[in-house]
């Protein structure tokens, strides 16, 4: 029996900053700190994080950060990850990657999140990625433990299929509120496979990580290279700042209200994303796009 009752829906900010890259910044953690009040009196107040992120590093360098002015942390949403296993993880026992979401991990996972990201709750927990072997009892009795706890409000899953999303709640007590999937003009996998019509019929909040492809507007690419013209001349059209802007808007206007996980460390490309969410993109314009990004005329 599903408690509805007792829950809320998830509601974080629709632009979510992700976390994965924070080791790369090379921030101390009051640089860290301003940049996160910075994102906040924007309205950004949605952060994503992993376990395994930086080698296990990037929460505690958030949480670091909190630690200078503690009294932000009620201001914002955490979300993190568990359910993969890193050999490279300081002091591991392992020799490989794998995949563990038994109670044991699941438990221990978040608590080693909560310590480093200095906090006592998160606001949504996902499950990373399938796993091939899976005890749904185990995964159960650890998300009923958590969320009777208070040491997790909300859950959620990443990288999985509706017909594995479907399986997984028929199974689990607790709604599952989030599917974190790749979406960009790069990766078109959702759109194409239905996997929206789903979210949406659903009530499941799609967050797309990855949205700007993970750099490649940088890269020679060959997608963001034939998609440039027409991102420029729609940036005249529009009155927006960046091509960037239209992509951002892109993601924004499809009627999955998807949320999306920047990773940029710059205050000027959050502001094209919240630029890009302001923006009505037309239908036909939103197609333009998606058509040259497929490379391939409907049919
Ligand atoms: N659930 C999962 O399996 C999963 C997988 C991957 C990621 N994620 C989450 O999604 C978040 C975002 O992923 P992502 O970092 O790949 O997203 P992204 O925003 O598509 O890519 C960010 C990277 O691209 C660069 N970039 C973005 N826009 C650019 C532009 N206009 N010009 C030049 N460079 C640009 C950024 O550099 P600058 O910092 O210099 O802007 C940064 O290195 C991660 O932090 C993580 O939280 C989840």
């Amino acid at each position: 029996v599903i408690k509805t009752e007792t829950f809320t829906a998830f509601k974080g900010s629709r632009l979510v900053q992700g976390m994965m890259r924070l080791k790369d910044w090379n921030w101390n953690a009051q640089q860290l700190l301003d940049y996160l009040l910075q994102l906040q009196a924007m309205g950004v107040d949605t952060f994503d994080h992993a376990d395994i992120y930086g080698n296990y590093q990037c929460e505690q360098a958030f949480g670091a950060a909190l630690k200078l002015q503690p009294q932000v942390r009620s201001q914002m949403k955490l979300i993190s990850k568990c359910g993969i296993v890193l050999p490279t993880a300081p002091q591991s026992l392992h020799q490989s990657k794998f995949y563990d979401v038994s109670k044991n991990h699941i438990l221990t996972s978040v608590e080693n999140s909560l310590k480093h990201l200095n906090t006592d709750y998160l606001d949504l927990l996902l499950v990373h990625r399938p796993s091939p072997f899976v005890d749904f009892q185990e995964v159960n009795e650890a998300f009923m433990l958590l969320f009777d706890s208070g040491k997790v409000l909300h859950f959620g899953l990443s990288n999985f299929s509706p017909q594995r999303f479907q399986i997984w709640q028929q199974q689990i007590e607790v709604p599952l509120e989030v599917n974190q999937v790749e979406v960009s003009v790069f990766q078109l996998q959702e759109f194409e496979s239905g996997n929206f019509d789903f979210y949406q019929s659903q009530h499941i909040l799609p967050m797309a990580w990855s949205p700007m492809g993970g750099g490649k507007l940088i890269e020679n690419n060959d997608i963001y290279t034939r998609l440039l013209p027409l991102l420029q001349e729609l940036k005249e059209e529009y009155r927006v700042s960046d091509v960037e802007v239209i992509l951002w808007s892109w993601l924004f206007n499809h009627p999955s209200k998807m949320s999306a996980i920047t990773g940029t460390h710059s205050i000027t490309k959050v502001k094209s994303a919240i630029e890009g969410m302001q923006i009505n993109l037309s239908l036909e314009d939103w197609y333009r796009v998606y058509t040259l990004a497929r490379g391939q005329r409907l049919p």
